[in-house]
């Protein structure tokens, strides 16, 4: 099998998105191949060795994207190490309450998908900007602050200590 790892992300405001150029950024350092690509632009996985699945929480829900991954690609997921990787809370400062019901929304959406066993799951705060929404989000959500919550230094750790985990086993 070759060394070629996917970073395939889900996305509705881009934020998502510089997380996965970064953690390929971040991988590429370590001297594997990487592609990045949107999740649903995403066709066989035969060439790769492992995958990195990014998306965020989405009005109490993970991508759907995400979902519709996992269920085209059950088979193939389920002969390659996967890692997983969520944005969500964007509450400035750290807002323990928004993080534990961030976490209880993923582990509900994971649950759709019992056979689904990633090496590793992480979830990052995320950024929220009021001027991207529509009008009606907007009005949703009321006098929310813009956040940008990412924490790039951890994001770049924890890239760097999945590409041992990424390395394909030698036979
Ligand atoms: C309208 C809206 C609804 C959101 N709903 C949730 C949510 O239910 N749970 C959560 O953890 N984060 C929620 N978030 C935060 C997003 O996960 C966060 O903004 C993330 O960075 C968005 O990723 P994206 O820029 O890739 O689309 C919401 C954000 C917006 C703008």
């Amino acid at each position: 099998m070759s060394s070629l790892v996917l970073v395939g992300y889900a996305t509705r405001y881009g934020s998502t998105q510089e997380v996965a150029e970064t953690v390929a950024a971040t991988l590429r350092e370590c001297a594997l191949e990487v592609d990045v690509q949107p999740l649903r632009k995403v066709g066989t996985l035969a060439k790769y060795s492992g995958i990195v699945l990014g998306a965020p929480l989405f009005m109490f829900h993970w991508h759907k994207d995400a979902h519709g991954f996992l269920s085209r690609h059950r088979r193939e997921l389920m002969e390659r190490p996967v890692v997983v990787f969520v944005l969500g809370p964007v509450h400035d400062p750290h807002d323990k309450k928004e993080w534990e019901a961030s976490r209880a929304q993923l582990d509900k959406a994971l649950a759709k998908h019992p056979w689904f066993k990633p090496i590793a799951l992480e979830m990052f705060g995320g950024k929220y900007d009021p001027a991207q929404l529509g009008l009606l989000l907007s009005k949703m959500a009321g006098k929310e602050p813009a956040s940008d919550i990412r924490d790039w230094t951890a994001i770049r750790a924890w890239a760097r200590d999945l590409a041992a985990k990424l390395e394909p086993t030698l036979p």
